[in-house]
């Protein structure tokens, strides 16, 4: 193995000549703008040596202990947990989006109903299929909570989580964790009696949270009591922060899910 460098190469033009996807390129292009600063290379090619002496001693894994290529592991089903979460946090998004075209996030009060209820109401009276669209977006979004859930059990128990997927594991439960926040923001949404108390029950949280809790309860509820602040806040979460933020999230891991392949049972 040769540490040599050769600063002066042309890789832009050495790019150009092949005969490779935009996607390849802007990769490709990346990586060498982080060798250039890092010596990624130089590191990684240490790191594959010691990783093939070491790994010289490690165990066999379960399948091929045991033999099990090519066997139907009855488990198996449970491996479609994760697409599933993916494909009811698509139908949420869509659905979520129409329901964005007839609502608005107010607080304030018209024939005795704060707006964002009637509205609601609206939605489900006066709109064709709006009944459906708006069950379409609670189902879809309670669906995508269990079937994270028990996705994360199915990684718990087939020991997915183990080395070297720890970093997978701690982004699954970030992506737990704001599929609550989505659940938990949109659930104030209507501004009816269910949200005005969860509402409440959330700022209540909010201030006891230990030295913080002031400043907690008015970063998120914006106030100590509920009103006008509490539901923008709660609205630009749901629609605005947290898609972009679990999206995102969900594009990472699983493309650390193709980097890795996914794990055997054992
Ligand atoms: C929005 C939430 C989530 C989505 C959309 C999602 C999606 C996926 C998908 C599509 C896979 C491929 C394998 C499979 O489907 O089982 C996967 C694997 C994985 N997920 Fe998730 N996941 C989410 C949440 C979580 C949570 C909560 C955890 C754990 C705390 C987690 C940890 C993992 C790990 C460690 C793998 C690799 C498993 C293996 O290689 O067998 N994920 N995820």
């Amino acid at each position: 193995m040769s540490l040599e460098r050769k600063d002066e190469y042309d890789h832009r033009a050495w790019l150009k000549e092949r005969d490779l996807s935009a996607i390849e390129k802007t990769y490709l292009m990346t990586l060498i703008w982080l060798d250039r600063r890092f010596r990624l290379v130089d590191y990684l090619e240490i790191l594959e040596n010691m990783y093939y002496k070491i790994n010289l001693q490690m165990p066999k894994s379960h399948t091929e202990q045991y033999n099990l290529d090519n066997k139907f592991w009855y488990w198996y089903p449970l491996y479609a947990l994760g697409s599933f979460s993916v494909l009811a946090y698509l139908v949420a998004a869509v659905s979520g989006a129409l329901l964005g075209f007839y609502y608005a996030p107010s607080a304030a009060s018209s024939a005795g109903n704060p707006e964002a209820y009637t509205q609601i109401v609206a939605i489900m009276q006066d709109q064709n299929f709006g009944f459906m669209l708006r069950s379409i977006h609670r189902w879809s979004a309670q669906v995508m909570t269990a079937a994270v859930f028990l996705h994360m059990l199915r990684v718990y128990f087939t020991g997915a989580y183990k080395e070297p997927r720890e970093v997978n594991w701690i982004i699954g439960v970030i992506l737990l964790a704001l599929t609550v926040g989505f659940g938990y923001t949109g659930y104030l949404l209507p501004w009816n009696q269910l949200a005005f108390w969860a509402g409440q029950i959330g700022v209540e949280m909010a201030l006891a949270v230990p030295l913080v809790g002031e400043w907690t309860a008015q970063l998120i509820f914006g106030g100590f009591s509920l009103g006008q602040p509490t539901l923008q806040r709660m609205y630009i979460l749901h629609v605005f922060v947290l898609p972009f933020v679990v999206t995102a999230l969900i594009a990472l891991h699983i493309g650390i899910v193709w980097m890795q392949g996914i794990a055997e049972p054992h």
